[in-house]
């Protein structure tokens, strides 16, 4: 009863209808882009993962919760704004910045080295057994490969790369561990993500599971899926990670958040990332 009371108050205080006609259905409508290779079909909609399946029946990318204009600056990738920051990673990864010369190019080749790796991270790496995002790795290669001072998690020139990474596996499909060594973290992930955080005593799934399809302020609620990551962020007019993403959503309940790039968040990376097994990774999302 105090936690139905807690939910209540704490909706009342973000504005959540959660009676009244105020839910709104995801947009029906479908993703094709066009790049400079020709079109593109991204899966923005598909059938759950069957660990999901009896919560969510279907998973939808938040880009069917936006508005007509955003999902349009998607649809071309002349029209993403985001393009800008993988332009910008590419020329960092070709840039020769390691203490002895090296480019992120000298040993990888081209960045399309790195197709296929946004869809199964984060991942359990074989060698250390540690659980790995996508900055874990650049990370390592900055500091222990090139001599450099680790990059900023959530700083520009890792969002860079992370967007140009995140594009060479544009369009294939978010399939990420859960079994084996992974079983653990994805544990951990799943605790935190029906752990209600804050004064506001509110969990990731009060919000993304239970009152997705809601408006929320002037917000039209989605399952909180990270296919799309990094996006662009029209609001932000800037790139957007999930870790940076979570730590602003955990900040809304009034909590006190979790570092981006804590052994917290990477968990939780993990585990909304395997509720959206199924969707396309669409490399560089545009939201608002
Ligand atoms: C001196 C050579 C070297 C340099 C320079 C280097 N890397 Fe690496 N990188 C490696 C090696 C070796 C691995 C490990 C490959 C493996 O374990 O299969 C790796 C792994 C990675 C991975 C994980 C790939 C995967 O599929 O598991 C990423 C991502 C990565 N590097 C990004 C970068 C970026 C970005 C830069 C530039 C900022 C960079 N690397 C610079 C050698 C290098
Ligand atoms: C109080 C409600 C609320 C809570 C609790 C909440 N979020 Fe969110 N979240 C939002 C709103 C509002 C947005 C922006 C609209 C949208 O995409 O749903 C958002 C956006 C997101 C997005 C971006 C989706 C996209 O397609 O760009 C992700 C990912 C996300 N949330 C994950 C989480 C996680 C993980 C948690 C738990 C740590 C969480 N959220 C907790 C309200 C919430």
């Amino acid at each position: 009863m105090r936690s139905h009371i807690a939910t209540l108050a704490a909706s009342a205080a973000l504005g959540l209808a959660l009676t009244g006609a105020a839910v709104a259905d995801p947009v029906e409508d479908s993703l094709t882009v066009i790049t400079e290779d020709g079109e593109l079909e991204i899966v923005t909609r598909t059938a759950a993962p069957d660990h999901l399946k009896d919560v969510l029946p279907t998973i939808y990318s938040g880009w069917h919760y936006r508005e007509d204009e955003t999902r349009a600056l998607q649809r071309d990738d002349f029209d993403n704004p985001g393009m800008v920051f993988a332009d910008r990673g590419h020329d960092n990864w070709n840039a020769e910045i390691g203490t002895g010369g090296e480019s992120c190019a000298s040993c990888h080749g081209g960045p399309e080295s790195m197709k296929g790796l946004r869809a199964v991270t984060p991942r359990v790496d074989a060698k250390t057994g540690k659980l790995m995002i996508i900055e874990d790795y650049v990370n390592a290669c900055v500091t222990e490969r090139m001599g450099l001072e680790a990059w900023g998690v959530t700083g520009d020139k890792m969002k860079d790369m992370l967007a140009l990474i995140s594009l060479q596996s544009r369009g294939e499909t978010v399939n990420v561990a859960i079994d084996g060594p992974a079983a653990p973290f994805w544990e951990k992930g799943k605790e935190m993500y029906y752990t209600r955080y804050g004064q506001l005593e509110m969990s990731c799934a009060n919000c993304h599971e239970d009152n997705t399809g809601q408006m929320i302020r002037a917000d039209h609620l989605s399952q909180g899926q990270i296919s799309g990551m990094p996006v662009y962020r029209l609001k932000d007019a800037g790139v957007v990670s999930a870790q940076q993403r979570f730590v602003g959503c955990v900040r809304d309940t009034r909590a006190e958040t979790f570092k981006a790039g804590s052994d917290e968040f990477k968990a939780l990376e993990l585990y909304v990332a395997s509720r959206g097994n199924g969707l396309s990774v669409e490399g560089l999302g545009v939201r608002h």
